[in-house]
């Protein structure tokens, strides 16, 4: 098969920014997918539906003329957060979900979650009125290995709120081990999983095993073969709880290679061609809508969209680079220079 045309897909997980990143990097999302879950890490966070309606806003004016694109704003997640406002939010149509941020796992996460009993009542009246819950699913404990966040983070915390809340749909992000893939598919209904394309492209080899390459570096670090196999036997099976969420997060270059570098891969310019790609490899490509278009919709209890794209097998290099204005200057892109096999057509 060299060709495919899919329902147009949404992003159910993106970080697009603010300012003149927002303006330079939300134009590859708004191209290809017709929606995007957009992430609340801004600094200061989107806590209250004020601050989402005004970052609505903020998107909606920095798309290029005559795209059609919706944001689906999230709640940041704080010991703070009251159930009256995400309820609120929730009716208004202004937040999707909350998202709940392990404080200090990632990019301006300070202000997030370290005891989850505070956070008790916000989850009990999510469950009630029917809202999503998406969680960035690792613990912050010095004595856990950083390979080992995701597991036990299922362990502490995921499995009991899912005993605790079984009418609570929940979303685990960037589903990165085979433990965590396993989790999902034993809670098939009620929790789903986003995947990356770089989870399912990378193995932590690539990552460190030739040189440190900091431009692989994000959170939950990308882990063994046998993890990314697991992932991508579940994209491409076409299980429902599994779907496209690319984690595109992009950062200043100067960011990605400080001492202490940003975590984060800018992978929008390549995004749906990388799946198309994995897909295409694993001899799924019949199952690539349902992934990237159908199962995220469903988990979210939204309709799919009814507009196509269509992509050919077909090689083009992905540029190295995105220019931001000011003094951000640029961010790099995930896997510029690659030859692509894939691309979109119309
Ligand atoms: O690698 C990551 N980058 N993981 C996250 O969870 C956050 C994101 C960001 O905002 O840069
Ligand atoms: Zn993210």
């Amino acid at each position: 098969m060299d060709r495919i045309t899919i329902r147009k897909p949404d992003d159910w997980h993106l970080h697009v920014r603010d300012g003149a990143m927002l303006k330079a990097a939300l134009p590859f999302t708004a191209k290809l997918f017709a929606r995007a879950i957009i992430m609340p890490n801004l600094l200061p966070p989107v806590c209250t539906v004020k601050d989402a309606e005004q970052y609505r806003n903020r998107i909606m004016k920095a798309l290029p003329a005559g795209a059609r694109f919706e944001p689906l704003m999230t709640c940041y997640m704080t010991h703070d957060t009251s159930p009256d406002e995400v309820e609120a939010g929730f009716r208004a149509g202004v937040f999707t979900g909350v998202k709940i941020y392990p404080a200090n796992v990632t990019t301006n996460s300070a202000a997030g979650v370290s005891d989850y009993r505070r956070i008790r009542r916000v989850v009990e009246r999510m469950e009630k009125i029917g809202m999503r819950l998406l969680i960035h699913g690792e613990v912050i404990d010095p004595e856990v290995d950083v390979f080992d966040r995701e597991v036990v983070f299922i362990e502490r915390e995921l499995e009991p709120l899912t005993r605790d809340f079984p009418g609570l749909k929940i979303i685990l992000e960037h589903v990165s081990s085979k433990q965590g893939v396993d989790f999902v598919r034993s809670r098939a209904g009620q929790v789903g999983g986003t995947i990356t394309p770089y989870h399912l492209m990378l193995t932590r080899t690539d990552w460190l095993g030739w040189g440190n390459r900091p431009y692989m570096y994000c959170a939950p670090v990308i882990k063994t073969a046998k993890d990314r196999a697991a992932l991508r036997a579940a994209a491409t099976s076409g299980e429902s709880n599994f779907f496209l969420g690319t984690d595109s997060a992009p950062h200043p270059v100067k960011k990605k290679l400080d001492v202490v570098g940003a975590a984060g891969l800018f992978n929008a310019p390549v995004a749906i061609e990388s799946y198309a790609q994995v897909f295409a490899e694993e001899n799924a490509l019949d199952r690539l809508e349902a992934f990237a278009s159908l199962n995220g919709p469903r988990h979210y209890g939204l309709a799919p969209n009814a507009e196509t794209i269509t992509l050919e097998r077909s090689a083009w290099t992905a540029p190295g680079e995105m220019k931001v204005d000011g003094p951000e200057e640029r961010a790099l892109i995930h896997r510029g220079g690659e030859t692509i096999p894939w691309r979109v057509v119309t």
